[in-house]
């Protein structure tokens, strides 16, 4: 439900954004960035925004909207050959002094009167691979946050592991903390797959993971695959998934493999070191779909576009609803992302540069973007159609505008290309549409931000 206070206050202005772009066929490139994780897009952030973020950590706190905190923890073992988040190795002291950091920063935004009195209402550490920390530090991270910002009012609190870290009492710590949803990396279970993408755990490490996380009784276990992994066939896919149907996890999230510039696979399609080409979009979707079919005949719901759990009403995700409905959230570690009443915000993604900021009691200010009432009026839009529907009347009474009139045009090329349909007020994403969603978003973005679109 979206609350009354985060209502802007004034109606944004209800023009229509232009005509829809032709409904001509496209090649969709296999390389570069596909998935929209914010709107405006990153490219129009600058430090100017920043420096609006810093000042709105002055005003008087809002007490009714919800508040989530992001922890980023930028260590792995070892670089899978996808990946493209900020992560380091743990040399000798990094993370010791990383920890500390964190702490620091969390101190400097409790401090300023947007925070102030404010509870959090979810918890989110993300990687890199938290579960790298040891039970110590597990114990002290936590525990220190929470002697800073109390977690009395939390009622989701997400932990990422990856498989080979996750130890019986690592995750008993876990749970006593407050941790009440963990996200294991798993990706396929097949070990020559694993082994070709640079993954360090094999299918048993998986399998052991699993248990030891069930057995202590974490309200939601939510496991990470891909599909379009090189090696992966369908084969290999539906077998992963059968296994996963087995281990009865509560929640699965299937993303579509996306080769952006800084992945080591980028650089071995672009250098032909691969035996052969990455699987093209329609069978990275085609393996999606399918997924999603086996897990609703496992008795799943599909509750967004590439995540289903087995049930909706104890298993939601927190974290990326309240997000996606305008959530504050302050994000604290290197290349961190925030969204603080209305404006976006991300850390110094450098460990060094976010360090030495930290340790002279600065916030590591980069980028960040002021976003005016028409511009978070498309950013909820965009958000939440990754969810699968919304209903118009919720944006009218939020923002005072109809996304059927805004635009009319785009939504009923997207009717006629069989990815939504509408229903009074409501609109909702066909299979189709959901699986392809992330592609379609930017046709809805306002017009000086298209050609910043991140998606290749
Ligand atoms: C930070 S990682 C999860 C935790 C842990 N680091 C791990 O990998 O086991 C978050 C998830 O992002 C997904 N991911 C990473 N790189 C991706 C890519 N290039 N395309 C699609 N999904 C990706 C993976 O499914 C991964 O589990
Ligand atoms: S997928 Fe996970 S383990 Fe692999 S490099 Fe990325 S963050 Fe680290």
């Amino acid at each position: 439900m979206v609350e009354k206070s985060q209502m802007s206050e004034s109606p944004v202005e209800c023009a229509p954004f232009g005509v829809a772009p032709a409904d001509r066929k496209r090649e969709e490139p296999l390389l570069g960035g596909y998935f929209v994780s914010a709107y405006p897009p990153f490219a129009c952030w600058t430090e100017d925004g920043a420096a609006a973020f810093d000042r709105c950590l002055d005003q008087a706190p809002s007490l009714t909207s919800h508040f989530g905190l992001y922890v980023h923890i930028p260590f792995c073992s070892e670089r899978c050959q996808f990946c493209y988040y900020l992560s380091h190795d743990d040399r000798p002291g990094d993370l010791e002094s990383y920890l500390r950091a964190l702490l620091t920063e969390l101190r400097l935004y409790a401090g300023r009167s947007r925070l102030r009195d404010r509870e959090l209402d979810f918890v989110y550490f993300g990687g890199g691979t938290p579960s790298l920390l040891s039970t110590e530090r597990v114990e002290t991270l936590l525990g220190g946050m929470q002697a800073i910002l109390p977690w009395t009012r939390v009622r989701e609190v997400t932990f990422e592991c990856a498989p080979s870290s996750v130890t019986t009492a690592k995750l008993e710590a876990l749970r006593e903390r407050g941790v009440t949803r963990i996200s294991l990396g798993v990706q396929e279970l097949d070990d020559d797959v694993l082994r070709r993408n640079g993954r360090v755990h094999l299918v048993a490490d998986v399998e052991r993971a699993i248990e030891r996380i069930q057995q202590a009784g974490f309200p939601v276990l939510n496991v990470d695959l891909i599909s379009g992994l090189v090696g992966q066939t369908d084969d290999s896919f539906r077998s992963s998934l059968d296994r996963v149907v087995d281990l009865a996890p509560e929640s699965v999230t299937i993303y579509l493999l996306e080769i952006p510039h800084n992945t080591p696979l980028f650089r071995a399609v672009r250098d032909g070191d691969l035996e052969a080409p990455p699987a093209d979009w329609r069978e990275k979707r085609h393996r999606l779909e399918a997924g999603f079919a086996r897990l609703e005949d496992a008795g799943y719901d599909v509750r967004s576009a590439y995540t289903a759990v087995r049930d909706p009403e104890r298993h939601g995700f927190r974290y990326q609803d309240e997000q996606y409905r305008g959530a504050d959230l302050v994000g604290i570690g290197a290349s961190s992302f925030s969204y603080l009443a209305g404006v976006h915000h991300q850390n110094l993604s450098a460990l060094p540069a976010y360090l030495s900021a930290v340790r002279e009691n600065r916030l590591p200010l980069w980028r960040g973007y002021a976003l005016d009432d028409e511009e978070r009026f498309v950013r909820e839009l965009v958000l939440q159609l990754k969810l699968g529907a919304i209903d118009c009347e919720q944006f009218v009474a939020k923002f005072g505008c109809d996304p059927l009139e805004v635009f009319g045009d785009r939504l009923e090329a997207f009717r006629g290309r069989g990815w939504l349909t509408i229903d009074g007020t409501k609109l909702i994403l066909t299979r189709a549409g959901l699986s392809r969603v992330d592609r379609m978003l930017p046709e809805l973005y306002l017009p000086r931000h298209r050609p910043m679109a991140e998606p290749g």
